[in-house]
This record gives C-alpha cells, sequence and structure tokens, in this order.
C-alpha cells in the first residue's frame, strides 16, 4: 500500500459520530444498524471510492460507546441484495439467543426485515461486531464495527483513540475482488488483501502532545490478515487483550493481533516530531497510523496501572472436563478424508464440497457437539494444530486462558492463534446456556470446515 502523508480526511471519522438514521418503523431501539450496499473511499483520493457493504454507509460501522452495566439495544436492518444477515457481538457475554449466529433453531435476518437486539452490557472493553451470515463475503464487504463498553471509572488518559486495522483485497480501479469463497483461498491462508485501512482510511493521522498517553484500542477485523505490530517513538504498556484486561499492565514493543484480536494498550509518546505504528511483512515495515507530536518534552509518568478486572468465572482446572480438538487439513497436508454433512468423504468429494478443514476429523458443524459442560463446569481443550498454517480460533460467549504446561495461566482471550504444528491447551467456565460456535476466525477457513460447537445446559 502507498505510504504518503498527506492529510487525512477529517470526514472518516467525524461521520461516525454522526446520529444514526431513525427507522422507518415504530418502537425500535435507539440505535439502528442499517446493513446495505454504499460507497467508501478506502483508497487513496486520485482513485474511485470503492462500492462496500457497510453500517449506516460508513467503514467501519459507526463505533458503539456504551457504559457497562447499561442494557444494549440495537435494531439490525437488512438492506442487502439478497442475502440474509445478522449481528454478532464478538467477544461480549450475553444471552446466547442474541449471539447472531444463525442454526441452532435461529435464523438470520432475511433482506427487507429487521431485528432487534438487546442484552445487558456485563463487560467493560473493547469488542466488535460484525455478521455471522454468509460471513466471509459479508466481513470482507465492509460490514463490521467496534463496540467500546466503558469503565465505570475510565483511567486517567489523555486520548482515547480506536483503530480498526482490515485488509482488502482490491482491483486497479478499487474496486472489491469478487469470488468470496476462491478455493485457493479456502484451502491456504485465507482471503488476504493486498490493501490494509486503518479506520477505513490509507493515511490514519492524529496529532498528539509529546508524553501523553493515549489509550490505543487496537482491533483487528481483517478476514485472514495477522498483524505484526510496531511501536515507533512510543512507549507502549498492553493493558487488556479481547476486552479483558490485563491483571497488571505489560510493557511492550510488538503486538501479534490474529483476526478477531483485540489489544488495547496505553501509549505514551516519545517521538520528537512523530510517532508511529507500524507493521511488519517479512523484512518490511509499513506504516500503519501515525502521531504527529508537539510540545515541550515533559517528565515521564510512573507505569499505568490496571484496568478493573471484569468479573470472569473462575476455572476450576482439576475437576474440569477434558476434550481434544485436532485440527487438519489445508494445503500441504491435504484431509485424506473426513466426515461432512453426516457422510464421510473422501479428498475429492470434500473438495467439491468446498471443504478443505477438518475438527476432530469432521469438516464443517459436527452434529454433536465437541462438548456438553452444565453451568459453572470448567472445560479444558487441548488444540492441536496439524496443518501448515497459523489459525486464530474463537469460542463464542465465553473467555478462556491458555494453561501453560507448569499450569500457569495466560491472560483471558476469546480468540488464540495457534501457529502451524502448535498445540496449545485453553480453559474456560461454561456461564450461559445455550450453543456455542467455537470455530476458526480466519473466515474462510471457517468456511471450508473449521467450526464445531460446545453445549451448554
Ligand atoms: Cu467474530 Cu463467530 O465470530
Ligand atoms: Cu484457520
Amino acid at each position: 500500500m502507498p505510504l504518503t502523508r498527506r492529510q487525512f480526511l477529517a470526514s472518516t471519522l467525524a461521520s461516525a459520530a454522526a446520529p444514526l438514521a431513525s427507522p422507518a418503523f415504530g418502537a425500535a431501539p435507539a440505535q439502528v444498524l442499517r446493513a446495505a450496499p454504499a460507497t467508501w473511499q478506502l483508497a487513496p483520493p486520485d482513485y474511485p471510492a470503492t462500492p462496500v457493504w457497510a453500517y449506516n454507509g460508513i467503514v467501519p460501522g459507526p463505533e458503539l460507546r456504551h457504559r457497562q452495566g447499561e442494557m444494549f439495544a440495537a435494531r439490525l436492518e437488512n438492506a442487502l441484495p439478497e442475502q440474509a444477515t445478522t449481528i454478532h457481538w464478538h467477544g461480549l457475554r450475553l444471552p446466547n439467543d442474541m449471539d447472531g449466529v444463525p442454526g441452532f433453531g435461529r435464523s438470520a435476518t432475511p433482506p427487507g426485515e429487521s431485528f432487534d437486539y438487546r442484552f445487558p452490557l456485563r463487560d467493560a472493553g473493547t469488542f466488535w461486531y460484525h455478521p455471522h451470515a454468509s460471513s466471509l463475503e459479508q466481513v470482507s464487504r465492509g460490514l463490521s464495527g467496534v463496540l467500546v463498553v466503558e469503565e465505570a471509572d475510565p483511567p486517567d488518559i489523555d486520548a482515547d483513540l480506536t483503530l480498526v486495522l482490515d485488509d482488502w483485497r482490491m482491483t486497479e480501479t478499487a474496486a472489491l475482488h469478487a469470488g468470496f469463497g476462491a478455493f485457493h483461498d479456502l484451502s491456504h491462508a485465507g482471503r488476504l488483501g493486498n490493501y490494509v485501512t486503518v479506520n477505513g482510511g490509507w493515511n490514519w493521522t492524529h496529532p498528539l502532545r509529546r508524553r501523553d498517553r493515549a489509550r490505543l484500542r487496537l482491533v483487528n477485523t481483517a478476514t485472514a490478515r495477522i498483524f505484526d505490530l510496531r511501536a515507533r517513538g512510543m512507549t507502549m504498556w498492553l493493558i487488556a487483550l479481547d476486552g479483558m484486561p490485563l491483571e497488571t499492565p505489560q510493557p511492550v514493543t510488538e503486538i501479534t493481533l490474529a483476526p478477531a484480536q483485540r489489544a488495547d494498550v496505553v501509549a505514551e509518546i516519545t517521538g520528537a516530531d512523530e510517532s508511529l505504528l507500524t507493521s511488519r511483512e517479512g523484512d518490511e515495515e509499513f506504516m500503519l497510523a501515525r502521531f504527529p507530536t508537539s510540545g515541550p518534552a515533559r517528565p515521564a509518568r510512573a507505569a499505568p496501572a490496571a484496568l478493573p478486572p471484569n468479573d470472569l468465572p473462575a476455572l476450576d482446572l482439576a475437576a474440569a472436563q477434558t476434550v481434544t480438538m485436532v485440527m487438519e487439513g489445508g494445503a500441504m497436508r491435504w484431509l485424506a478424508s473426513a466426515r461432512h454433512d453426516g457422510v464421510e468423504m473422501d479428498t475429492r468429494a470434500l473438495a467439491d464440497a468446498g471443504q478443505f478443514w477438518a475438527f476432530n476429523g469432521t469438516a464443517g458443524m459436527p452434529e454433536n457437539p465437541l462438548a456438553t459442560l452444565s453451568v459453572g463446569e470448567t472445560c479444558r481443550i487441548t488444540l492441536e494444530n496439524r496443518t501448515a498454517f497459523p489459525h486464530g480460533q474463537h469460542l463464542h460467549g465465553h473467555h478462556f486462558r491458555a494453561v501453560g504446561p507448569s499450569g500457569r495461566l495466560g491472560p483471558w482471550r476469546d480468540t488464540i492463534l495457534l501457529n502451524a504444528g502448535e498445540t496449545r491447551e485453553i480453559a474456560f467456565t461454561a456461564e450461559e446456556p445455550g450453543d456455542w460456535m467455537f470455530h476458526c476466525h480466519m473466515l474462510s477457513h471457517q468456511m471450508a470446515g473449521m467450526m464445531t460447537w460446545i453445549r451448554v445446559v
């Protein structure tokens, strides 16, 4: 992507704060998210605007901001051509029927219809929302946005900035490549783009003063790209992952962000003229965001305090139900056979069905859950990545912690990245009754087989 330094179009963010359109019919929640075709200037201004699908006409969708403990309510209006849609509130603990996953007895919202979502906001943190129907196509076309739930007592910082990282597969004329679910994407690293945006634009800039402390809410909404982030001219402390605060803020110089993952950092600006957030790709480093700096150098401050923890259920590792989830398939390790739609199939039949990946020998949604848990029960899952690709696995409705070899617990997360050949164990405690999806958030992989579910009774 071109990394020039022209002024960022201030309208990109200003419009995100504009009041939401009111619906045509009665008793709607105050917030409406209307999914519809739109055009958006993703590329630099010498390119045409890109035809996208967007919430309320903007990319990313409106940033929704609420206080912890509030009742959240939003109406989805589906104005998409032909496709049914839903909204999944990624990372939130909510009642199962508000989770936005079609199937399991619920259905997606057809074009021309609407659906009202309503649930209490239990956790403070950085979350996001996106469709969970034809997800690869709908998310790739631009449907996603951030949901910030503010702490009752927000930390003392100078700026609170959301950076939505996304990538797009664009043609020469800045149109999105059609062909969502090409076999090569499905069987390799997914629909990787060729153009990266921050907050829906190509040159995101925000001025700060030296020694300012900004809370950066970093959100990866891409369907395949893993961002390898670096701080230049700022000191960063990681304060939360996937919405959940760390017990102790951790100084970091780089952050790996897989699709769907979030990281909240406190960045203290130290650059004399500018500070940068960059991303590394092989030997190259690209600028993602620029913070021009000004003002006198001020004394350094003490490390930031931890955010107040969310009230997550305790883990009982000793009494936990243990499960193994073996991830297989994809290019170079092709599935010899797997079960799909209740039938054992060979490589060719699977490929004809667009299936390239399996969990425990099943490609696509299995008839039976990976585990059945009662409310309050802890589950330990050993994830074995036997494929030649990295995968970011997401569990709905729950956060989990990685269990280290010595029993040491990692930070709470809702999406975990497993590199090729890696095995890791996670543990979580079942909370809300219902059927919860567990799938790869590289959405091409989800579509091509990597999904399962967990039942909580
Ligand atoms: Cu972010 Cu199953 O989703
Ligand atoms: Cu995957």
